[in-house]
């Protein structure tokens, strides 16, 4: 029996919440097909901070490299700890250390969800670059609290990084439509999306079957709205895929549909597993969080670990579930009732 050690991050606000949903999900699934998933939870979180003064211990990312995969629920408690604090303990280390440079969100409307926009057909794969760019974390403050106070915050774009996340781009849209689009700003920006668009026009010529076209990331916001169905891999830098995976988000009915995974492709590292909505501390304890995006990252977990047949059996059971109007409400649906009526469905099929 295939077997796999699972490090489960529950976190914040409805973080836990939506984690254990998932979890349970993904053991009903291994079950049917016949795997073991072994699950070890980590406390790691604002509370966790407040107790000891830090978000993770200052082994964990070491605890985690021994793991298959993780599965993270949300970072972030504002109210208690600046989220400057809490995403840079525990989150955004995570994704650097195990370079985990593709942030993969799917965007497309579930059966039965309705979006805000009367073009439906469309299913978009943003792919965003995970551990560089304007999420570098160089730069510094200078005469701190005084008039002359400066804030320099520098976007470090590698040959390396970029290279990679564009490769993974084009080698994403040949498995899928053959469509790329590359979001830069290179009109505004001289120097680095320059260096991006050259790149990616570099490594277009290794694909010449891919259709690849660039964007401005202003111009690609409005396409996403007015022209979805046109698009198929979009990729971007971190904080512009950052930006447009939440308009995706939107466009797909909202952050409770929206999963990520922050992939290691060359495998050495285990990746990570989060929906995009974080803690929502506005919802939190009431019972209500969607637990689809974590449950659809749960499947995109399994995809990942070679186990197709599960993750299949895993999206089929949200599609059957929302197809029959079930956790179509954000807001409305209990996090009980629709994690119980996907677990239903994967026992069914
Ligand atoms: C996301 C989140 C994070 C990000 C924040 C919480 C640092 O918005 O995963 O999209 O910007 O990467
Ligand atoms: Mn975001």
């Amino acid at each position: 029996m295939k077997s796999y050690r699972i490090a489960l991050i529950p976190g914040d606000g409805i973080g836990p919440d939506v984690t254990q949903a998932a979890w349970q999900v993904l053991q009903a699934a291994a079950a049917v097909d016949g795997l073991e998933l072994h699950g070890q939870a980590f406390p790691w979180s604002c509370a966790y901070y407040k107790e000891t003064g830090a978000m993770m211990p200052p082994d964990g990312i070491e605890t985690l490299r021994g793991f298959d995969a993780i599965l993270l629920g949300a970072v972030g408690w504002p109210q208690e700890v600046p989220d400057s604090v809490s995403l840079h303990g525990l989150l955004l280390p995570i994704r650097k250390a195990f370079v985990q440079y593709a942030n993969i969100r799917p965007h497309r409307l579930l059966p039965g969800v309705n979006g805000p926009l009367r073009k439906t057909d469309f299913d978009i794969l943003c792919i965003r670059e995970n551990t560089e760019g304007e999420y570098s974390g160089a730069g510094g403050r200078v005469h701190q609290g005084t008039e002359n106070e400066v804030a320099v915050e520098t976007a470090i774009f590698t040959a390396r990084g970029v290279e990679r996340i564009l490769r993974f781009a084009f080698e994403s849209a040949r498995k899928r439509r053959g469509i790329l689009a590359s979001v830069t700003k290179s009109n505004a920006q001289k120097h680095s999306m320059v260096f991006w668009d050259e790149m990616t026009a570099r490594v277009a010529a290794e694909f010449p079957d891919v259709d690849v076209r660039s964007y401005h990331v202003d111009a690609m916001a409005a396409r996403m709205v007015m022209a979805p169905e046109s698009l198929d891999v979009v990729v971007a830098s971190n904080l512009f895929g950052d930006i447009l995976t939440d308009l995706g988000a939107a466009l797909q009915g909202g952050l409770g549909f929206a999963a990520s995974a922050n992939v290691d492709p060359t495998r050495r590292f285990p990746s990570m597993f989060e929906p995009v909505h974080g803690s929502a501390p506005d919802i939190a304890h009431l019972g209500i969080a969607s637990p689809i995006a974590a449950i659809w990252s749960g499947a995109m977990m399994l995809d990942h670990l070679g186990e197709t047949g599960a993750a299949a059996r895993v999206m089929g059971a949200i599609e059957a579930v929302t197809a029959r109007g079930i956790g179509t409400r954000p807001g409305q649906d209990k996090t009980e009732t629709v994690t119980a009526a996907v677990l239903a469905a994967v026992r069914a099929r």
